[in-house]
């Protein structure tokens, strides 16, 4: 080979050899990953949190998603009553005991989940189309659920409204209102943790 060949020429032994040591590299890496993946070391109970770049990729990976998936979404109008009281009810029955509400601070549930569950009612600036697309579709390991495949759009848009008003909302106000909301089956079928007084009875 010809020192300081022209481009035409084949490669320099100092360029094959960079070019093998970046491979071997590259190799060493993968490996030490997938035996890292293997060997079982990694914490994944939910009582150790996340190291801070973990928790970065995942904080940015659920934002961008949640946002890309739900930006042509249609929000319908959310002001009106029946909507809200019937969106309380729905959410006493099925979120609070994960999300609380007002009166309402603490819950098993809350308190072993990690990530923990978001405070809705401290929530002021929710935006309504990816509340919605979260409530639809739930988020994968984090223990929020999809509710999409149990309930109609209507069902959780009632659920957004009620997110809507939530914090404006005192203890009284909130067990008042969960007290008016229409029964349906959600509400018959499980524990109302934040519900209505006689839901307290038997935690
Ligand atoms: C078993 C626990 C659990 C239940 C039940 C649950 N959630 Fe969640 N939810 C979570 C967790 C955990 C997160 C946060 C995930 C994260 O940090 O990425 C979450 C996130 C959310 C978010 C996104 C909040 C934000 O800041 O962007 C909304 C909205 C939401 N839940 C609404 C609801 C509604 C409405 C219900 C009831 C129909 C519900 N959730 C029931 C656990 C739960």
């Amino acid at each position: 080979m010809r020192p300081g060949g022209d481009d035409d020429s084949p490669p320099r032994e100092a360029d094959t050899k960079a070019l093998r040591v970046v491979l071997a590299l590259i190799f060493l890496a993968l490996f030490v990953g997938v035996a890292f993946l293997y060997s079982g070391v990694y914490p994944i109970g939910a009582d150790h949190p996340h190291t801070a770049p973990v928790r970065w990729v995942i904080n940015v990976l659920r934002d961008r998603s949640v946002e890309a998936h739900a930006k042509h979404i249609e929000v319908p109008d959310l002001s009106d009553s029946t909507m809200v009281l019937e969106g309380a009810g729905r959410y006493a029955a099925m979120c609070s005991g994960c999300h609380l509400a007002p009166g309402y601070d603490s819950d098993e549930l809350y308190r072993g989940l990690y990530p923990r569950p978001p405070r809705l009612a401290k929530a002021k600036h929710l935006d309504p189309k990816e509340a919605f697309w979260v409530i639809k579709h739930g988020l994968k390991l984090t223990g929020m659920p999809a509710w999409g495949p149990t309930h109609d759009d209507e069902e959780l848009w009632s659920m957004v409204a009620f997110l809507k008003k939530m914090p404006e909302l005192s203890p009284e106000q909130y067990r008042e209102m969960v007290a008016r909301a229409p029964r349906d089956e959600d509400r018959s079928r499980m524990p109302m943790p934040g519900g209505p007084p006689e839901a307290h009875e038997n935690p």
